[in-house]
């Protein structure tokens, strides 16, 4: 399928030496991981409060844990698309940054570098007590899981009420500032601060194209939009 803008995408893309991605949900759609909105989204069938907060944590660790155990040994079955590889080869010729708000862990298998991991990585806790970090990738996951000092583990990931990992974000930041190029694919961009990543960028002189089935409340900012999937739009738009 031809997609729309798609020549001039290719053309912004091929004259940027510094290009990042900023992803959300709609990245992995393709992979079969779900959204968090929209009609078949997580957030319709899951009360965010009750799973992604740290109040719920504290009051109910057990529900969390197995929610995010059934996301983890959902993820354990899934492989990166083409969307994926398509930013992975893409950053062999170029220099790419990742921004990303999906815990998914899938730029990364596809092979990408330099990934800022925004609302963490599904593949990690955290202590509760001494606040040290760890990969675990145990499907299922031991409920509750304990760590050394005896401290009680949790996702490590970022929760409705919690600040960004700062590193991160000065890190994704500092990619933002030296872009020519950022392309904001499969987000529903409502979600802060990553939803102002892209005017940032825009502030600081990139051009950007967005990604995404629908408009969203970047519309007003971007150069150029290319409506459908990312997984098909992407490979085209990326190849050389
Ligand atoms: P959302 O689920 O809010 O939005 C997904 C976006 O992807 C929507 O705008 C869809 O139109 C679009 N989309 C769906 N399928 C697509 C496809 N195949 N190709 C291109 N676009 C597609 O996901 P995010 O914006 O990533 O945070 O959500 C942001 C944050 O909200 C998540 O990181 C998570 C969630 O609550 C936390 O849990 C802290």
């Amino acid at each position: 399928m031809e997609y729309e803008g798609l020549n001039e995408a290719r053309e912004l893309i091929e004259s940027s030496s510094n290009v990042v991605f900023l992803t959300g949900a709609g990245m992995s759609a393709e992979s079969g991981v779900p959204t968090f909105r929209g009609k078949d989204g997580l957030w319709k069938k899951f009360k965010a409060e009750e799973l992604a907060t740290p109040e719920a944590f504290q009051s109910d660790p057990k529900t969390v844990w197995e929610w995010y155990d059934s996301r983890r040994a959902k993820l354990r079955t899934v492989r990166p698309n083409a969307g994926h590889y398509s930013i992975a080869k893409f950053g062999l010729r170029k220099d790419v940054n990742i921004v990303t708000q999906n815990v998914d862990g899938l730029h990364k298998k596809a092979g990408s570098k330099d990934i800022h991991e925004l609302h963490g990585n599904i593949w990690t806790v955290k202590c509760t007590r001494c606040s040290k970090k760890s990969e675990n990738y145990d499907v299922p996951i031991k409920i509750l899981p304990k760590c050394e000092c005896g401290g009680l583990l949790r996702p490590g990931v970022v929760w409705f009420g919690e600040s960004l990992n700062q590193k991160i974000l000065s890190r994704s930041s500092e990619a933002l500032s030296k872009a020519n190029l950022t392309v904001v694919v499969g987000t529903s961009g409502l979600v802060q601060p990553a939803a102002s990543l892209a005017m940032i960028a825009k502030s600081n002189g990139s051009k950007v194209i967005e990604i995404n089935l629908n408009k969203t409340p970047n519309y007003g900012l971007i150069d150029l939009f290319l409506i459908g999937k990312a997984a098909e739009i992407l490979p085209q738009m990326l190849s050389e």
